[in-house]
């Protein structure tokens, strides 16, 4: 009979590469049951099953399957099957990372039933509150019992906020224990030679924030950002299927399809896509994660966002803040092709370990003591 019964909730893509170490820490203790519940927020093969297989999460025990909607519909519709979930399951603990609706909406149903909640990349502000993820992660972190932090300015917000000490750990960044888990693997790939580049000879690029692809003035000055890129290198493109959406309802794809170094890809998988990444000149991005990846990989990052919730990407990473004017990114991005680029260094406890470490806060604070909890 397992002393700890931790439910391990996973929703969207950038989920699931933090889930997986803290999975495979919690099954070395033998008095620790760990348990997967997927939301299904994210449902495309490319968006969702293929990550588990890359990263060797098992198959969910429970699969939700909730699927697309608005923020108010997919939020409600997780929290309704996730309420029957923890009442069958009957957890000691909630466990969720990062800031997308799946979180916010099964941390409220764990507290609201009375069961402990941890949030996993807790602290972290852009003070942007028209991002729905900056909304998810001030709240979570409010009703959170223990909030593990990825670097020291999350803390400082948390403080502010008024979140005691005691319930703060600054534990590093599970998201980089998958990556530098699966970086060698990921070199096996031959996603390059599938997609004809060359190490350092492209530049890549992700954008799928609202911010930027729900408008279709903002979307059409990022295109010719990168048409202007692709002249001078191949620019590799995988399109999130929100992108994809707006780019078909804009009219805005078939001019794109005319230029021959402007590679739309689908979403790739977890290697293929962490090889890329790895091997390109610039990633070009408005993901999250990503200003983190690529600052541990020391490929120059440039961002099209006003702000950043990850600071320390900026301070000491490879990461570069554009804005969204189109030209200012233009010139970041030239600046990097030119050589340029910033150099950085690797974040304070970004090492490999962060899984174990909160793994070990948790046992020794909840798990020891309880039935089955030996040691
Ligand atoms: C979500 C997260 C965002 C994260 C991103 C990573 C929230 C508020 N946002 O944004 O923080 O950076 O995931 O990918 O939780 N769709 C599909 N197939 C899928 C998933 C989505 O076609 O498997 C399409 C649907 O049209 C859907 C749209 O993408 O309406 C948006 O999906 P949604 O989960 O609402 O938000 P993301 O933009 O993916």
């Amino acid at each position: 009979m397992a002393g700890l019964k931790i439910v391990n909730v996973v929703g969207a893509r950038p989920n699931f590469m933090k889930v997986a170490p803290l999975w495979e820490a919690m099954r070395a203790y033998p008095g620790i049951e760990p348990l997967v519940v997927h939301t299904g927020q994210h449902y495309d093969h490319k968006m969702s099953q293929l990550f588990f297989d890359h990263l060797g999460l098992p198959k969910p025990d429970v699969y939700l399957g909730v699927g697309s909607g608005g923020h108010g519909e997919q939020t409600g519709k997780i929290m309704i099957a996730f309420e029957r979930t923890v009442k069958e399951a009957a957890p000691d603990i909630v466990l969720v990372v990062g800031d997308v609706n799946s979180t916010i909406a099964c941390g409220l149903v764990a507290v609201k039933l009375g069961v402990k909640l941890v949030h996993v990349e807790a602290g972290l502000r852009s003070y942007d509150r028209t991002m729905p993820e900056e909304v998810n992660r001030v709240l979570t972190d409010q009703i959170s019992d223990y909030l593990f932090t990825t670097e020291r300015s999350a803390h400082d917000n948390l403080r502010r906020e008024g979140i005691p000490d005691e319930r703060i750990f600054f534990t590093g960044n599970v998201m980089i224990d998958s990556l530098l888990k699966h970086r060698d693997k990921a070199a096996r790939s031959p996603v390059l030679e599938d997609l004809g580049l060359r190490a350092k000879g492209y530049v890549l690029v992700t954008l799928h924030r609202p911010s930027n692809v729900d408008d279709r003035d903002v979307l059409a000055g990022l295109l010719e950002v990168l048409a202007a890129i692709a002249t001078r290198l191949p620019v590799v493109f995988p399109i999130h299927p929100r992108t994809r959406a707006k780019l078909g309802e804009f009219r805005l794809d078939r001019g794109l399809q005319r230029l021959p170094d402007l590679k739309l890809v689908d979403p790739l998988g977890y290697l293929d896509f962490l090889k890329c990444m790895d091997n390109a000149r610039l990633v070009l991005t408005d993901s999250g994660g990503i200003q983190e990846e690529t600052t541990v990989l020391g490929v120059p990052c440039v961002t099209a966002r006003e702000n950043t919730e990850r600071p320390v990407t900026v301070t000491e990473g490879t990461n570069v803040l554009a804005g969204r004017d189109p030209e200012r990114i233009l010139a970041e991005a030239n600046r990097v092709i030119d050589g340029r680029g910033k150099i950085g260094r690797r974040p304070e406890l970004w090492d490999g370990r962060a899984a174990g470490r909160i793994v070990k806060v948790l046992w020794d604070r909840e798990g020891r003591g309880a039935p089955g909890g030996t040691d």
